[in-house]
């Protein structure tokens, strides 16, 4: 076995997901702020507190190197944020991320993902095409930098327990 299978599977040995609650906020912005800055710490706190808001954190021993947030409404979900460290990208820990997201939205019986993404953001458009998540609609100057958000979708399968 090469070093870097080896390095791979101690890491997954050291891998979980936790749903975040509010006294774990200041790992959620400290990520945020390493990476792509979208919220204040007040944001992060307000965001926590709204009706449907999950947050699930991706830790490597204790560090938080992923994070999900998502709104779920009835029976679809949106994912409002979804990052993973610049230092551990391209390393299958997006896809470890959002393989557990779906198989839990499953088992809650969502029907639904979706999520919106700049037009601009070719390595999150891939990430999410990989997932079978299909562009349903654009929303024109939708950011800051005046960039168009393509919305997506996926469908779920509801799984019988
Ligand atoms: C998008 C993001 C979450 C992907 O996380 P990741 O841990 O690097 O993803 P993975 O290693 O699991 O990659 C899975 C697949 O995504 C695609 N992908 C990921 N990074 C890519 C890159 N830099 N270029 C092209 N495709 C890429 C590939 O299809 C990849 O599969 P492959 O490794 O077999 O080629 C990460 O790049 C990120 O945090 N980006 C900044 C935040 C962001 O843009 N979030 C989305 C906002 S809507």
């Amino acid at each position: 076995m090469n070093f870097i299978l080896k390095v791979f599977e101690f890491h997954y040995k050291m891998i979980s997901i936790k749903q975040i609650n509010e006294k774990d906020i200041d790992l959620c912005y400290e990520l945020d702020s390493n990476t792509i800055s979208l919220w204040s710490k007040k944001q992060w706190i307000n965001e926590i507190k709204k009706d449907g808001i999950k947050i699930f954190g991706l830790l490597l021993a204790d560090i938080v190197i992923g994070l999900c947030v998502m709104h779920v409404v009835l029976d679809e979900a949106h994912i409002n944020y979804f990052v993973v460290n610049q230092k551990f990208r391209k390393k299958g820990f997006g896809s470890y991320l959002m393989s557990y997201l779906i198989k839990h939205c499953e088992k809650l019986k969502i029907k639904k993902l979706i999520l919106e993404v700049s037009q601009t953001n070719i390595t999150a458009d891939k990430f999410y095409t990989r997932f079978d998540f299909y562009t349903v609609g654009v929303r024109k100057n939708y950011y800051k930098d005046g960039s168009d958000a393509l919305l997506k979708e996926k469908k779920l399968s509801i799984k019988k327990i």
